[in-house]
């Protein structure tokens, strides 16, 4: 399994070229990609607290700015049409500003995260934690089954944004239910992140797929 991550990984390096502000995702296929970087001569920004800290202990300077040329991440889930599944680690509302906001999106991961539908798959959601059972209640109404998610002590787990994630199964439509709860008050944001995605490229036994999103 990191062998194919690491394939991915490295495989993204070669769209890294000195000078460049560089996206740093998050998660364990993101960190294979900056230890990479240590090479490089690139500033970059990072999307989680988790992925700040392991880039500064790399020497790779850090830099608050929406002008990214290239982000690099791993993902939770894809579908032939390179819409993503990702939070698994808690970090999607920021991985997704630094994806909305570079010039190229590459996502990197192994073949488990390729899927023929997102249907079956588990949506995180960022909400307020200020009344958040309400926005659960307004979650079970958009169709979704919603869990809050807890940290290890069994306390709510708390975003980087200070916010609660809940996990939610039986959507249905990934889409409808992206656009139906992304609308609600007390919603951040969840982790479908439709049309940004550009480049992704998969970890396979026998090398790396590459798959481009054919823009309108
Ligand atoms: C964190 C994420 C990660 O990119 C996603 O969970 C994939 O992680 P990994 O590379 O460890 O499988 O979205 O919020």
């Amino acid at each position: 399994m990191n062998s194919l991550k690491r394939r991915a990984a490295l495989e993204a390096l070669n769209w890294i070229e000195d000078g460049m502000t560089v996206g740093l995702g998050s998660g364990s296929t993101a960190e294979i990609f900056l230890h990479g970087l240590r090479h490089k001569n690139i500033q970059g920004v990072a999307s989680s607290k988790k992925t700040e800290v392991l880039a500064r202990s790399l020497g790779i300077p850090l830099v608050e700015t929406n002008d990214i040329d290239v982000a690099v991440d791993g993902t939770d889930a894809v579908d032939d049409s390179l819409t993503l599944i990702k939070g698994g680690g808690g970090s999607l509302v920021r991985e997704k500003l630094v994806a909305y906001h570079a010039d190229v999106y590459i996502v990197i991961g192994t073949k488990e995260k390729w899927k023929k539908t997102l249907h079956d798959e588990t949506v995180p959601v960022e909400v307020l934690p200020f009344l958040h059972e309400g926005t659960e209640e307004l979650l079970l109404s958009a169709g979704g089954h919603c869990t809050l998610r807890l940290d290890t002590k069994k306390n709510p787990f708390v975003s980087d944004n200070g916010n609660f994630i809940y996990d939610c199964t039986d959507i249905g439509e990934v889409i409808d239910f992206h656009e139906k709860v992304v609308r609600l008050p007390g919603v951040v944001n969840t982790g479908v992140f439709l049309n940004l995605a550009d480049i992704v490229l998969i970890g396979e036994d026998t090398g790396v797929r590459t798959e481009r999103r054919h823009k309108a």
